[in-house]
C-alpha cells in the first residue's frame, strides 16, 4: 500500500507576541523554507487501533496508546478521533520529521500537528480543510502551554500571513511589497509554557503596567499592518525595534537576544526584534535583500547558531 505524505511550513510572529494571549492583535507569516513532514503507512498485520508514532527529531518511537494523555500527539489524536466520530483508528505508522528548529519560536509543534493531520486525514479518506487542521492542531498546542492564543496553528494551518485576534475569525493580511528577513537562532531553547506563565505572573502582580505595554504593542501591530498593506516599508523596521523594546520591558528578552538585535542593527538591518515566546529562540531582522547576507554573517560571528534568510511574498490576503 502506498504511503501518504503531507507537509507544513514554519512560522514567525512579526508583531504582537504575548499581547496576543491577552486578546490583542498579532501578525504572523509562514516561513516556507523550513517544514515539518508527515508520512503515513498502513500496518496491515497490526491490530486495529495500533498507531505507531515515529518522530526521530524528538527521539520518539512509541504506540499512541502508550503516550501520556497530555502528550501533544495524544491530544491531537483524541481531538481527531472525536471530530471524525470514529471508534478506532485503523493500524498505521506515522513518521514525522522536521527542519524547523525546535523550541525556538518557529512553530515546530504546530507544523508537526498540521502535517500529521493532513496526512492522517487523507489516509482515513477524510482530507481536512485548512480550517479543520487549524482547529484540531490547536488541541495539541495546549500541550505546550495551557492558554495558547491559537496564532501558530492558524498561520500554519492556512499557510498565509494573518492578522490574528484570539477568538475571532481568521483574517488574512494583504502584503503589498515583498520583504526579506534574517531569522537568527540564539541556540537557547525556551519553553513557551514557562515564558507565558512568567508573563501571566507579572500581569497578575501589576496588571496596569502589563496592560499598558500590551496596548502599546497592539498599536504597533496596527501600524505595522497598515505599513504592510500600503507598502510603507520604511516604517516597518523601526516598529520592529520598538516592539522588541516593549518585549524587553515584559521581561521576555535575554541579554543574548538583545545583543543579536544590536548586531543586526549595526550591520544595517532596518529593524529587529525577538520573535515568539522569547527567553531564547530567535530574533528576526528586516533587511534590504542586498544586505541580507552581511547581516546574517555578522549575526553568525556573534553567537547566532543558525540563520535563515527568507523572503515574505506579496499576497492579496
Ligand atoms: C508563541 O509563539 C507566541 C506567544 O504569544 C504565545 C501564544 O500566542 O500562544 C508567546
Amino acid at each position: 500500500m502506498p504511503s501518504i505524505s503531507a507537509s507544513a511550513p514554519g512560522k514567525i510572529i512579526l508583531f504582537g507576541e504575548h499581547a496576543v494571549v491577552y486578546g490583542h492583535p498579532a501578525i504572523a507569516v509562514p516561513v516556507e523554507g523550513v517544514r515539518a513532514k508527515a508520512v503515513v503507512m498502513a500496518r496491515p498485520t497490526a491490530p486495529q487501533g495500533s498507531v505507531l508514532i515515529d518522530a526521530p527529531d524528538i527521539s520518539l518511537n512509541a504506540l499512541l496508546a502508550d503516550l501520556p494523555q497530555d502528550h501533544a500527539f495524544s491530544r491531537l489524536f483524541t481531538a481527531l478521533q472525536s471530530y471524525l466520530e470514529i471508534d478506532h483508528f485503523p493500524a498505521f505508522h506515522l513518521r514525522v520529521t522536521s527542519s524547523i528548529p525546535i523550541a525556538s519560536g518557529m512553530g515546530s509543534g504546530a507544523a508537526i500537528a498540521v502535517a500529521a493531520l493532513r496526512a492522517v486525514g487523507t489516509f482515513l479518506g477524510r482530507p481536512l480543510t485548512n480550517e479543520e487542521v487549524s482547529l484540531l492542531a490547536y488541541e495539541s498546542e495546549k500541550a505546550y502551554h495551557g492558554t495558547p492564543s491559537g496564532i501558530d496553528n492558524t498561520v500554519i494551518g492556512y499557510t498565509k500571513p494573518v492578522w490574528f485576534v484570539r477568538g475571532q475569525p481568521v483574517q488574512f493580511l494583504p502584503i503589498s511589497t515583498p520583504f526579506t528577513l534574517v531569522i537568527a537562532s540564539s541556540g537557547i531553547h525556551s519553553s513557551t509554557a514557562d515564558v507565558v506563565s512568567a508573563v501571566r505572573r507579572n500581569h497578575e502582580a501589576d496588571p496596569a503596567f502589563s496592560d499598558s505595554i500590551f496596548q502599546h504593542i497592539a498599536q504597533i501591530s496596527a501600524d505595522a499592518a497598515a505599513a504592510l498593506q500600503t507598502g510603507n516599508m520604511a516604517t516597518l523596521g523601526p516598529l520592529m525595534t520598538e516592539n522588541h523594546q516593549l518585549l524587553q520591558q515584559l521581561d521576555v528578552s535575554l541579554p543574548e537576544l538583545d545583543t543579536l538585535v544590536e548586531i543586526a542593527l549595526q550591520a544595517g538591518a532596518l529593524g529587529a526584534k525577538l520573535s515568539g515566546a522569547g527567553r531564547g529562540g530567535n530574533i528576526i531582522a528586516l533587511v534590504r535583500p542586498e544586505n541580507a547576507q552581511t547581516v546574517a554573517d555578522a549575526l553568525l560571528r556573534h553567537d547566532a547558531v543558525e540563520t535563515i534568510l527568507t523572503t515574505i511574498a506579496a499576497t492579496e490576503g
